[in-house]
């Protein structure tokens, strides 16, 4: 079974059961726990302290009533409560900085977890999801799942101790009285859960619209050049105003939800207190429970407003982060296609090469060949590939890169098969400068030394040179320092190109692969550049993609593709004679500026492009 065959396995999963799922945070919570027990401790106390007051009320009040009470009483009781006030508002700051923060750190090792296994995922899995895709579904995901961990469990045990002991209180003043009062409670619960239900669909709604509208401005920036010279400045202008205005209808739509929340909390509230008025007044009339018992039942009837709301709400937070939980499970199973199969077999070979066998290749979810029966050895030396757009050049190219997967018995580096290597062997000995530049918004040193942060600067100079660049840099207003702006727009195009040539440089590894990557330069920059390569890379094994004729005649050998397979390799000369796309490719560039090639055997003075073409 090859490489990738597994991997799909392994994708097709079933749906994780709840137990897996909660397998990604209860060690975190196990980790916490003493954070988590203290939190926990410092909540309960604020609900039993706020429980007290009642009962200090109810004993000034029924001193009041029996004519008992003096100033001095009545200032204790004023005192006690004061005091039962500060600790609650003690414990209040102690249950938020210990269990809130606890959310915050469960979230914080979630981010990192799902972070280091997206850096682990292949270019395949980041061809299925977008960027925006992932990052919606990682911050909305796992801030669900903080909300549950840090509020949800705040309130599910502040309503659970909340309730238990007003009700155990309200029962110890009257027992039928307390059946009476709860009467509309369940109401109070059931709508609040229906509520927030809702709350939650049109919640999703307004972060989904906010995706959408962060996407929008993200891409319109991005291409805010083809913007402007395209003139579509009126269509995305309307576009955003389209996407604002949903916006602000989604937000109304979950505000008339809390609108409505609030209301019903308090009607029902009411309710029960006008059946406590009325038969706790009568009880009070009959002398069954003293004025202070009624006060006091007043009161913990209104502390139960808030756990019963609360029931609807916690459900509600329990279930959005259950679902966000097995959200981030699913994304944290993604396997990479490309997996380490053997991890330890050393590779020997300093300077290694690549032989490749009847190796063909799809990408993912196509099913048109890029690379068809592709046999191929290559050593040491520089070698040009070249072939016209879309022939299989980059695919080759990341295929040797490692950047997607290959069947086994295919593709063999330093004498070893591939698959039988560490993915890290490999690529840690291929320098590779892909067709499309990336660069950081950073300064031009620290985006060389990327593959090398370790680097100095006379090491970073070097490469710069070798790339033909640091002239160019040193006359930029901070040199080495200048910050290069988003993804390098303050650079011209060959500049961008030649920085990340300088880059795979510094890294100094034993095999180099150039995918097109100097294509922007002109053909003197060009010229100069492999000219010094030539003479840097000695003994190296360099692939460059190019489709300069000028630029193919300084290789020592080119290797032609068309349609996924190589077609001729030799010599420029040799190939000028035989190759009829190869000599077609240099008519057609003798005309540029400077295209004087030589059509000669490598190394023989450059005749007139005239020559060329006859010799
Ligand atoms: N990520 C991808 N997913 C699906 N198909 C792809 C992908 N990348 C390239 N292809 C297809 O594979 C074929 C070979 O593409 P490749 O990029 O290797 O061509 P190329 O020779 O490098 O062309 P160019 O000279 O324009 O860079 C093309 O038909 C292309 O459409
Ligand atoms: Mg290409």
């Amino acid at each position: 079974m090859n490489q990738e065959s597994t991997a799909q396995a392994g994708e097709a999963r079933r749906p994780a059961g709840k137990r897996e799922v909660l397998g990604l945070v209860l060690p975190i919570f196990f980790l916490h726990r003493r954070r988590l027990a203290l939190g926990l401790i410092a909540l309960i106390a604020v609900d039993f302290l706020q429980l007290i007051i009642p009962h200090l009320l109810k004993i000034g009040v029924d001193g009041l009533a029996n004519g008992t009470a003096t100033t001095n009483h009545l200032l204790a009781i004023g005192g006690l409560i004061l005091l039962i006030a500060i600790f609650v508002a003690i414990f209040r700051f102690a249950w938020r900085y210990l269990i809130i923060g606890f959310s915050r750190l469960l979230e914080r090792s979630l981010r990192n977890r799902i972070f280091s296994h997206i850096l682990t995922l292949d270019r395949s899995f980041f061809e299925r999801r977008t960027t925006g895709d992932i990052m919606a579904h990682a911050s909305n995901d796992l801030l669900a799942v903080q909300m549950a961990c840090g509020m949800g469990l705040v309130a599910a045990v502040d309503a659970l101790v909340m309730s238990c002991a007003a009700i155990g209180f309200m029962v110890h003043i009257h027992l039928r009285l307390t059946l009476l009062a709860l009467l509309p409670m369940p109401l109070l619960a059931l709508c609040t859960r229906l509520l927030s239900a809702r709350l939650h669909q049109r919640f999703n709604v307004v972060q989904e619209q906010f995706s959408l509208l962060t996407e929008f401005v993200r891409t319109t920036l991005v291409s805010i050049r083809l913007v402007k010279a395209y003139t579509m400045e009126d269509l995305q202008e309307r576009g955003f105003e389209q996407l604002g205005r949903d916006y602000v209808h989604s937000n109304i739509r979950v505000a008339t939800i809390q609108g409505l929340l609030f209301p019903i909390a308090g009607l029902v509230g009411n309710m029960g207190m006008l059946l406590v008025l009325y038969f706790g007044g009568r009880l009070v009339i009959a002398g069954r429970i003293s004025l202070g018992d009624f006060v006091a039942f007043v009161t913990y009837l209104y502390m139960l407003v808030w756990p019963m709301m609360a029931i609807g709400w916690v459900t509600n937070l329990a279930q959005r982060g259950m679902t966000s939980l097995g959200r981030i499970h699913e994304l944290l199973s993604a396997a990479p296609r490309l997996q380490n199969r053997v991890p330890e077999k050393r590779l020997h070979a300093a300077v290694p090469g690549f032989r490749l066998r009847d190796l063909s290749f799809a990408y993912p979810a196509t099913t048109h060949p890029a690379l068809r029966h592709v046999s191929l050895d290559i050593g040491p030396g520089i070698l040009g590939l070249t072939g016209r757009t879309g022939s299989g050049k980059s695919t080759l190219c990341k295929l040797l890169a490692r950047l997607y997967p290959v069947p086994d018995g295919c593709l063999f580096f330093a004498g070893s098969d591939v698959n039988s290597l560490p993915l890290d062997a490999v690529r840690s000995r291929i320098g590779y400068v892909g067709q499309e530049t990336v660069l950081f918004s950073d300064t031009v040193a620290v985006n060389i030394a990327m593959g090398r942060p370790d680097a100095c600067r006379a090491e970073i100079e070097a490469a710069a040179r070798q790339a033909a660049i640091h002239n160019e840099i040193l006359q930029f207003p901070e040199g080495y320092e200048t910050l290069i702006g988003e993804r390098g727009v303050k650079l011209s195009g060959g500049q961008r190109q030649r920085l990340a040539l300088a880059r795979a440089l510094l890294c100094r590894r034993p095999v180099l692969i150039i995918d097109d990557a100097l294509s922007a330069l002109d053909v003197e920059t060009e010229y100069a550049v492999i000219v010094a390569l030539r003479q840097g890379l000695r003994g190296k094994t360099v692939l460059i993609v190019s489709q300069r004729i000028k630029l193919l005649s300084e290789t020592d050998e080119i290797v032609i593709m068309e349609q996924g397979t190589v077609v001729d390799r030799g010599g420029h000369a040799e190939l000028f004679q035989r190759n009829a796309l190869y000599r077609l490719m240099h008519e057609k560039q003798l005309h540029e500026p400077g295209a004087r090639i030589n059509s000669g055997t490598t190394g023989q003075a450059a005749p007139s492009s005239r020559q060329g073409i006859h010799a």
